[in-house]
């Protein structure tokens, strides 16, 4: 269905001193200078990524190459062993830098193979490296860890994060809860390629993202490789855990699917997982080549968690998809995955194009056309929820996963394509997924595609459906 499936730099006069006097010598001297001694201290990384819907979500100063996770989760203790390994590029000098990490201890930090002062304080996990990091310099941090993960608690009052089932774990991080279960820089402006080494006990399975790279079984434990070589966002990153049955095939394409199914779910979940290949090959001609070289589903049986998630290369699925879900997260690998946010205020660009695809697929085999659809949710009255903010503007974290996010913001798209015509529509969603592969976008940017595409002024349509309170005016 339609709905939800469901401080900063502080600047001491000794560094500013410093810095003046760095622009005075020549670069190789700076260099040497820079080495050296505590008047290169540089300054501290911000503690979150200047997203006011999530202030401490993601962290200032640097950005992440590439996330290591080693894990071993006890499904009977609940107890989770942690390695993470970082690699990442100072955007900033820095004294010290902070990850997102909430809940577990660490047991030990190391910048570069050197021993590192950590400090927790809250959500923040504040790393003080031996020596300070150069503007531009790669640098490993390895953060060992362990405990029992516990989901956050959204704004929304949904759960999100490391959610234990009674057989493993749901794992499923939007907006926040990546950092329940690895130190992260939590914020989808950040998006990196993973690899994940996760040990269960024997007869479990671990199903995270991207290629299956190797599995072994070993003193009654089964140990998974995955690789998600694509960039993700960490909100994308999961490390579901149960007693699944696994299938996998290559598609004609060669992406690479692997189903992991709940045997609780197996027999709802068949006909429509049947589907996946003809509903990827469907999204591709709509939206262009599927953008990552692995597949699949996750299909749990987490009755409390009310909701499936579009995790990087393979959504995770709380039970059985209907065919409409299985569309929605699938479109959101080119919407959302691919094509990452700057700021969750664009969630619009990820949820109401999912949705907008569940309208076309039904369009386009035999079921409601779009212009119904769009019909029906306009005939709601203005009291209705649906007119409750504008979907370009849900203005805090508590509304992103609200109606108008996704029902109004397919309607926006419903209102350009009956602007431009069907040719200049589809051909502005291909465009949009192909130029932004991997990569990010934003609201605007995404206007002045469409009006490149379409030759039209779209201002007025794009504030009326994106930006303006109260239920629009019909054309
Ligand atoms: N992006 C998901 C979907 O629409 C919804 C995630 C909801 N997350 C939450 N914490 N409520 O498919
Ligand atoms: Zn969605």
């Amino acid at each position: 269905m339609t709905s939800p499936r469901r401080p900063a730099a502080r600047r001491r006069t000794a560094v500013l001193r410093r810095e003046a006097v760095l622009a005075t010598v020549p670069v190789a001297v700076a260099a040497l200078l820079g080495a050296a001694g505590p008047t290169a201290a540089g300054t501290p990384g911000a503690a979150g990524a200047g997203d006011p819907y999530f202030p401490l979500s993601g962290n200032g100063g640097y950005h992440v190459r590439h996330y290591d996770l080693t894990l071993r989760y006890d499904t009977a203790s609940r107890h989770l062993d942690g390695r993470a390994v970082l690699t990442a590029r100072a955007t900033q000098r820095l004294s010290r830098f902070d990850l997102d990490l909430k809940g577990l201890k660490v047991t030990g930090v190391t910048v570069d193979r050197a021993a590192a002062g950590f400090t927790r304080n809250g959500q923040e996990l504040v790393v003080t490296p031996r020596h300070a990091l150069r503007e531009g310099q790669e640098f490993r941090v390895a953060v060992t860890y362990n405990g029992t993960p516990k989901p956050v608690t959204d704004p929304d009052g949904s759960a999100d994060g490391w959610i234990r089932t009674d057989d493993g774990a749901f794992v499923a991080g939007e907006p926040q809860g990546a950092m329940t279960w690895f130190p992260a820089n939590g914020h989808p402006s950040d998006t990196s390629s993973y690899d994940f080494t996760i040990t269960v006990p024997k007869g479990r399975t671990a199903v995270a993202n991207g290629v299956l790279a190797g599995q072994h079984t070993a003193h009654g434990r089964t140990t998974f490789r995955w690789h998600q070589a694509e960039p993700m966002a960490a909100y994308l990153a999961t490390a579901t855990v149960g007693t699944f049955r696994v299938e996998r095939y290559t598609t004609p394409d060669g992406v690479q699917v692997v189903n992991a199914v709940d045997a609780r779910e197996a027999r709802a979940a068949a006909p429509v997982l049947r589907q996946l290949p003809s509903v990827l090959a469907w999204e591709s001609k709509l939206f262009g080549p599927y953008p990552f070289r692995a597949a699949g589903s996750i299909v749990d049986h987490a009755p409390d968690v009310g909701y499936a998630l579009e995790t990087q290369s393979r959504p995770v699925y709380d039970s059985a998809p209907d065919l409409s879900t299985l569309v929605h997260e699938n479109a959101h690998q080119w919407f959302g995955d691919s094509v990452a946010l700057t700021a969750w205020r664009d969630i619009w660009l990820n949820e109401g194009f999912a949705t907008y695809a569940e309208w076309l697929y039904s369009e386009q085999h035999g079921g409601r056309s779009a212009q119904k659809t769009f019909d029906a949710l306009y005939d709601r009255p203005a009291s209705d929820n649906l007119w409750a903010f504008p979907p370009g503007d849900p203005g805090s974290g508590r509304n992103i996963f609200g109606t108008p996010v996704y029902d109004r913001g397919a309607m926006t798209l419903h209102e350009l394509r009956r602007t431009v015509g069907d040719r200049a529509f589809f051909r502005i969603l291909r465009a949009w997924a192909t130029e932004h592969r991997g990569r990010h976008g934003t609201s605007a940017q995404f206007v002045r595609l469409a009006e490149r595409e379409s030759g039209k002024d779209l201002e007025g349509l794009f504030h009326t459906w994106l930006y303006a309170h109260g239920k629009p005016d019909r054309a």
